[in-house]
């Protein structure tokens, strides 16, 4: 009998769904997976509908429908000052997951290194292995002060993951799962690296439209001096529109990074749905603001879900951006009766424990990180939920901690 592939048995099955698979056995409230309980602009759901009805039903082309790749230019254009080729140097893809694969199974040849920050959206491993490279690791780190997203990596440490195997580096800004939204001066390190190893960037910027703090703009790496023509941009729908089922991504890239992409992903999908490509040609350049209620929805409930950890005593790491926050449970208070049983330092107990006893779903991120001792102390949860979602957790949390509420 056949079994797992080699290159796939090491990653088990994705923390996402065994997560939510917990949470729906137990009735909790699941704010482990990173999706919205509600739906993105009704005049999406209008345009898809009319894209079916205008008969946009059988394949769509091996690159993308060429209206979204025209609204996908236009829009990289406005907010990154990049201008781009539709044509030749944007592929739509079945949401960013794709991409990723795509990009690695098209450009990354056996051997070759690439540069990933952990702890890191776990697809991005897996797609190095699929492709036969080799991932190299460079820490985020909680910061010492509480600043907003203000995971640290160190500059030796990044300087000397750059080898003459390196083809590669990812980074993803704003980051999942940190909330992490890289400076100008960390993307300048970068950029000058890439530039004098003659390494390709990869940016995966699915949530460059949820930021919160000011003095923290979402910044571009295609943007950076030497970065046009070695940056690969990649982004989705998913994330900016509450629609993440559309599964509508893409890969912005000059013309021969783009013909790696292509390779694979003529092979892989062909192409996404084709009414939803059409659904979301129209929707891009409408979106604004549909984007700017969410990030109003998305900055208060992370005031709020901070605030309730705090009070259950976990020392919360405030996201600048994203809809995750990281909060750090070692400091739980052992003595109080109703943490009975509960181990010490152990991510993947605390999240069980939290949905099972609780009934509130959080995602431990050890699993995100080649050295899961980083990531032991933490957990992971959600708040891409409605405001009753996240008063439904609070009062779960505060009656399991003993808190009047
Ligand atoms: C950092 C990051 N990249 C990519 C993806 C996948 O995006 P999509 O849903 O468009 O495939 C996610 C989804 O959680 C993500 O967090």
């Amino acid at each position: 009998m056949l079994g797992v592939s080699t290159r796939l048995a090491p990653f088990g099955t994705t923390i996402f769904s065994e997560m939510t698979a917990l949470a729906l056995k137990h009735g909790a409230v699941n704010l482990a997976q990173g999706f919205p309980d509600f739906d993105g602009p009704e005049f999406a759901r209008v345009s898809l509908a009319d894209a079916v009805a205008q008969g946009h039903n059988q394949y769509g082309p091996m690159p993308g429908a060429p209206v979204l790749r025209r609204a996908i230019a236009a829009d990289f254009a406005a907010r990154a000052g990049v201008q781009t080729d539709p044509d030749r140097e944007i592929t739509v893809t079945c949401g960013c997951t794709e991409a990723i694969a795509a990009v690695m199974l098209g450009l990354i040849n056996p051997g070759d290194e690439v540069v990933l920050f952990e702890p890191f959206y776990d697809s991005y491993r897996a797609a190095v292995a699929m492709a036969g490279g080799v991932a190299r690791f460079v820490a985020l780190r909680p910061p010492r002060s509480d600043g907003p997203g203000a995971f640290e990596f160190d500059e030796a440490e990044l300087r000397a993951a750059f080898t003459p195997r390196t083809k590669m580096i990812l980074v993803n800004t704003p980051h999942n799962p940190t909330g992490k939204v890289f400076t100008r001066a960390e993307l300048q390190l970068i950029a000058e690296l890439c530039v004098h190893h003659g390494v390709v960037a990869v940016a995966d910027e699915v949530y460059e439209h949820l930021v919160f703090e000011p003095n923290l703009p979402h910044l571009h790496l295609a943007s950076f001096e030497g970065m046009r023509k070695r940056t690969i941009t990649l982004s989705s729908l998913g994330k900016t529109f509450s629609y993440t089922g559309w599964k509508i991504g893409w890969a912005i890239a000059p013309e021969g990074l783009t013909a790696g992409i292509r390779a694979a992903h003529q092979f892989l999908t062909f192409s996404p749905a084709h009414p939803m490509q059409h659904a979301a040609a129209a929707l891009i350049p409408a979106g604004a603001p549909a984007i700017a209620e969410l990030v109003a929805l998305l900055r208060s409930n992370r005031e709020f879900l901070a605030g309730v950890l705090r009070e259950i005593g976990l020392r919360v790491f405030m996201p600048a951006g994203t809809y995750f926050i990281m909060a750090d449970h070692s400091g739980l208070d052992r003595k109080n009766p109703k943490l009975a049983g509960l181990t010490a330092g152990d991510d993947r107990a605390f999240c069980r424990w939290l949905t099972e006893h609780v009934g509130v779903a959080a995602i431990p991120p050890s699993v995100f990180y080649d050295r899961p001792e980083l990531g032991h102390h933490l957990a992971r949860f959600a708040f891409v939920k409605k405001r009753a979602t996240l008063e439904e957790s609070a009062r779960r949390l505060r009656s399991s901690f003993g808190i009047a509420g």
